[in-house]
């Protein structure tokens, strides 16, 4: 399986701190934010990784990620985001490095304390279609909210007012070669953007969907302020070191 991770966008809900750098270079306690999502793939045991940089600053990757020696890593892939049109846009730049392999994406502002190899190795079994991740979170609007029954989702929410659940659907995504062909018929939303929710919602309509609930600790720390702090204390009281 393929691994991508999405580091664009212009992370305007951080400004000023978003001014001088990139939202995914900003430190979470003793590391720059971007380096959490990496060692949480190659724990997860995907070593191909390809990094979506974009917005300003994107030079500032290389320098600071290289080839990936730091991660034990042979090799680091890197492309540009031109511009800010979402997740799913995003996605559809990765197309040439998938081909048709299956694909793990991990948004680059997202922490998880343990790992999640095991729905990776689940995906793997899986013939086709796509899984996604879930963590039961006290106020779920800032997220795609899922609805799930009898061990299905029905449908993903983005950004409720009224959620159906507390089920957020986390920035893990997983994909076989088809999700390309879904983002090409994609629409841009309301915040103009191409959603991985409507990607997400396609795979739920052909009944090709899997999740599994997330075990440990999970964050968004670039959603706010109070969220990259909160995520912050997380790591410096429990870590994040996705061994278990
Ligand atoms: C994105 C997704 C949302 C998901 C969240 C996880 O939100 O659109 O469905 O729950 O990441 O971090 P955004 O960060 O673009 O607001």
């Amino acid at each position: 399986m393929k691994g991508v991770i999405l580091a664009g966008g212009l992370g305007t809900r951080l400004r000023p701190l978003t001014k001088i750098t990139n939202k995914h270079l900003l430190p979470i306690y003793d590391k720059p934010m971007i380096y959490y999502p990496i060692e949480a793939m190659v724990n997860a045991g995907i070593e191909d990784i390809l990094i979506v940089c974009g917005g300003n600053h994107a030079g500032e990757f290389l320098r600071l990620l290289g080839n990936g020696k730091e991660f034990g890593l042979p090799h680091l892939n890197y492309t540009y985001q031109e511009g800010e049109a979402g997740i799913a846009d995003a996605l559809s730049l990765t197309r040439y490095f998938v081909g048709d392999d299956k694909v793990a994406v991990m948004l680059g502002d997202n922490l998880i304390e343990k790992n999640f190899k095991q729905a990776v190795d689940d995906f793997e079994k899986q013939e086709r279609g796509a899984k996604i991740l879930l963590k039961e979170v006290p106020n779920p609007k800032p997220y795609g909210v899922a609805e799930v029954k009898d061990g299905q989702v029905l449908g993903i929410e983005e950004k409720p007012e009224n959620p159906k659940s507390n089920l957020a659907v986390i920035g893990i995504y997983m994909y076989d070669a088809n999700v390309f062909k879904i983002v090409e018929k994609l629409e841009p939303s309301a915040r103009g953007e191409l959603e991985i929710t409507d990607v997400n919602n396609a795979y739920i309509q052909r009944g090709e969907m899997t999740y599994s609930i997330l075990d440990g600790w999970w964050g968004d720390a670039g959603e706010s302020f109070e969220s990259m702090m909160e995520v912050s204390n997380l790591v410096y009281q429990t870590g994040a070191n996705h061994k278990s």
